[in-house]
């Protein structure tokens, strides 16, 4: 191997050289993409019986498990687009079924196109009806999240040819049934949980309209949809409907990489999106809301967060370090709603601590901003959905982005099962002393 200083002369500018200073040996790893492949590392060695270099990375803070041609993000700049659209023009342009169509196809469909796709989807909205005795045997105050999760899982039971996924009309069938079923699934995991019948879809109203029937329809005979809530509902869909390789749609590849049904994957994924720094911030968001409880208990709030006693829910963000161009389109959107639907009081709070927030030096230093979360939950309430509910609608709107993520993952000849390394530190080898003489 040249030094280092020769090799920089020799080799191609599209190269990374590394000098492994414990043997002075000299490495060109090739870069594209701004990327090195950590598999280049493995080469470098100290001996030639050692395992090889391998990098460290928890969390994924900058490692790529993929490449992708679905959503970009630049978070210093707060860009979102899907499949290269910016999401101001696909919440102001689409309806999420489009948008659906668009990340799992590749390009908006047309009208034709749309029409069958709608279609498709809508004729599978309903639910096997064992599926409401399963839900039955949930406790009267299971979390709707829990219930979700688990029937996502059991529709699995229900289709086990969702297993060949190798067959791309499987593929097509599976997907057609999870965006149409989601709906269902959540709105009869709140009926459940409020002791109130199950309401079937009805299929002649559009996808958040109908939803808003199953969930809130009791005797009329036909649920009519308030349409500015509707189409709230529905753009909301759509700025959750996918966010790149966040932790839910790496569960979804994750477990997908086992070859596993999608039903199952998809329940890994909602399972992901539960939690409170995920998609269960939402909840906490309200609840954080509900704790500070006046404007005036607002500073002795921050306070608490900035001695690391708590969070501020609905801030910050791994990627978006200026702001989250979702919270921008849903702080507009909790306008229209409201006028419809009253200001929700809390608003005022959450205004005012968000003035406070974004000019404390804790927030600025940190880059901490509202995400998509700190709004959504405002809008949700004031639509009556229970606060429980609300990791629920981010699944739904999600399903999408999943489903279009799985799908990429299977088709990528890059993809094997996943499985990360780990840097053992444990006791070496010891042996087993007998329990009676320990
Ligand atoms: N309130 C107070 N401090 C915070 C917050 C917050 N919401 N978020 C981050 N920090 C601090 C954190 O304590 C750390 O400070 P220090 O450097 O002194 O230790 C610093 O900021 C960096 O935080 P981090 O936890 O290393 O950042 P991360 O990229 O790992 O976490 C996050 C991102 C979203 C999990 C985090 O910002 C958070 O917990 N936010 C609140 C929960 C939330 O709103 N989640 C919804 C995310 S958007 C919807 C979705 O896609 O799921």
């Amino acid at each position: 191997m040249p030094p280092a200083a020769d090799a920089k002369k020799s080799a191609p500018s599209d190269t990374l050289t590394i000098t492994d200073n414990r043997t002075g040996k000299v490495y060109d790893l090739p870069i594209e993409n701004e990327t090195i492949k950590a598999i280049d590392l493995r080469q470098i060695k100290v001996k030639e019986d050692d395992f090889g270099m391998m990098t460290y990375d928890p969390a994924f803070m900058n490692t790529a498990a993929c490449k992708s041609t679905i959503t970009f993000i630049d978070g210093d700049k707060g860009i979102l687009r899907y499949r290269g659209y910016p999401i101001e023009q696909l919440a102001e342009k689409c309806n999420y079924l489009e948008v659906a169509y668009l990340l799992v196809n590749g390009e908006l469909p047309t009208k034709g196109e749309l029409e069958d796709w709608t279609n498709h989807i809508t004729v599978h909205t309903f639910v096997h009806e064992n599926i409401k005795k399963f839900m039955d045997g949930f406790h009267y105050d299971a979390h709707p999240m829990g219930m979700f999760v688990s029937a996502v899982a059991a529709l699995s039971t229900f289709y086990p040819s969702a297993k060949r996924i190798t067959n791309p009309e499987e593929r097509k069938l599976t997907i057609y049934r999870l965006l149409g079923k989601a709906p269902t699934l959540a709105a009869y995991a709140y009926r459940h949980s409020a002791g109130m019948p199950y309401v079937h879809p009805d299929n002649d109203l559009e996808y958040a309209g109908d939803f808003l029937s199953m969930m809130f329809k009791m005797a009329e005979p036909k649920y009519k949809p308030d349409p500015v809530l509707a189409k709230a509902l529905d753009t909301l869909f759509i700025l959750h409907a996918d966010h790149e390789q966040n932790c839910s749609t790496s569960a979804m590849r994750g477990v997908g990489s086992s070859k596993v049904d999608p039903f199952s994957a998809a329940a890994a994924a909602s399972a992901a999106l539960y939690g409170p720094l995920h998609g269960g911030a939402n909840e906490e968001v309200l609840r954080m809301l509900d704790h500070i409880g006046s404007i005036n208990n607002i500073p002795a709030f921050i306070k608490e967060v900035k001695e690391g006693r708590g969070r501020l829910m609905g801030f910050g963000h791994r990627v978006y370090k200026n702001f989250d161009p979702r919270a921008t389109i849903i702080k507009k959107l909790a306008d229209q709603v409201f006028e419809v639907t009253g200001r929700n009081p809390k608003l005022d709070i959450a205004l005012e601590l968000e003035r406070i927030a974004l000019q404390d030096d804790y927030f600025i230093k940190r880059k901490l901003y509202p995400n998509v979360d700190f709004y959504s939950g405002l809008i949700y309430q004031a639509l009556k959905f229970p606060v429980d509910m609300f990791p629920v609608l981010f699944a739904i709107g999600r399903m999408s982005g999943w489903l279009s993520q799985w799908q990429e993952m299977l088709l990528d000849e890059d993809q094997k099962i996943a499985r990360p390394r780990q840097i053992y530190l444990g006791q070496p080898k010891r042996d087993v002393v007998m329990l009676s003489q320990r």
